[in-house]
């Protein structure tokens, strides 16, 4: 996690950034660490990255590198904005000791666009990330990627339209507004039983959720996802992220996993 010392919505590159918008930097601070104080009392540990100045959206954690198997596939963004964030992410992972770290040939957003599954690398497209990078990160991990098309500007990266809540069973939860219709056919082929969000929820970012398995840390906001979740056997827990969520993220994207 980054925290947001340098938070600011000064340029719009998704359809949540208003930068006539106010943004208040202590109650972001404040949300932020609500976040990061939840994951280490249910035991997580929480790596911390260095936020640099001029880059005001990288508390956006998420889109920096997508970790697999402890191999690092490093992040190449697609605004010149955000471009200097990734070589932040790399000197993290190489000081951290990571052996195996890629610099991508293509435009990929991290975890914005990359999910891992047990069985898949579910990959969007058409915002963000390259089509291209599909390929590289199958390569690069060595498990089959599933290229999602994204339709809807307000779900720009995958994050921010399907999130998974076991790895180990592949259940997942996603908005089948936010993708194309071979897109949902793919979905509901590989997730015939997987939880679909109604366009409320998705529209607070209720997708934009961490589940280690047991707990769903969501946007508090999307009411409508709490019941289906416990039904599931899950713990959903509530956060709000309201200042993060003027950026365009939420508990996700200000959350890269370090899967060894
Ligand atoms: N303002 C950021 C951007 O548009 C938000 C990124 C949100 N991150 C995410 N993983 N979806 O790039």
């Amino acid at each position: 996690m980054c925290p947001p010392a340098h938070f600011m919505v000064t340029y719009s590159i998704n359809p949540w950034m208003d930068p006539a918008k106010p943004v208040d930097l202590p109650l972001a601070m404040t949300q932020w660490e609500d976040l990061r104080d939840r994951y280490r009392a249910l035991g997580h540990t929480v790596e911390l990255l260095e936020p640099l100045p001029g880059l005001p959206d990288m508390v956006y954690a998420a889109n920096g590198a997508t970790v697999v198997d402890g191999r690092v596939l490093l992040a190449r963004f697609a605004h010149p904005e955000r471009e200097g964030e990734a070589a932040a992410h790399h000197d993290w992972f190489r000081s951290a000791g990571y052996a195996s770290v890629h610099e991508p040939a293509h435009i990929n957003e991290g975890e914005g666009d990359f999910a891992v599954t047990s069985s898949y690398v579910l990959a969007g497209r058409g915002f963000r990330s390259s089509p291209l990078s599909h390929g590289e990160a199958q390569e690069f991990f060595g498990r089959p990627v599933i290229g999602l098309d994204l339709v809807d500007p307000r779900y720009y990266h995958l994050d921010t339209a399907l999130s998974v809540l076991d790895d180990a069973t592949d259940d997942v939860m996603y908005y089948p507004g936010a993708f194309s219709p071979g897109s949902r056919a793919v979905l509901a082929r590989l997730f015939p039983d997987a939880l679909r969000a109604t366009e409320r929820d998705a529209a607070f970012l209720g997708l934009n959720a961490v589940s280690d398995g047991r707990h769903v840390l969501l946007p508090q906001a999307a009411v409508g996802l709490f019941e289906p979740l416990r039904d599931r056997g899950y713990e959903p827990i509530g956060m709000d992220l309201g200042e993060l969520l003027k950026g365009g993220g939420s508990v996700k994207c200000c959350t890269q996993e370090l899967r060894s």
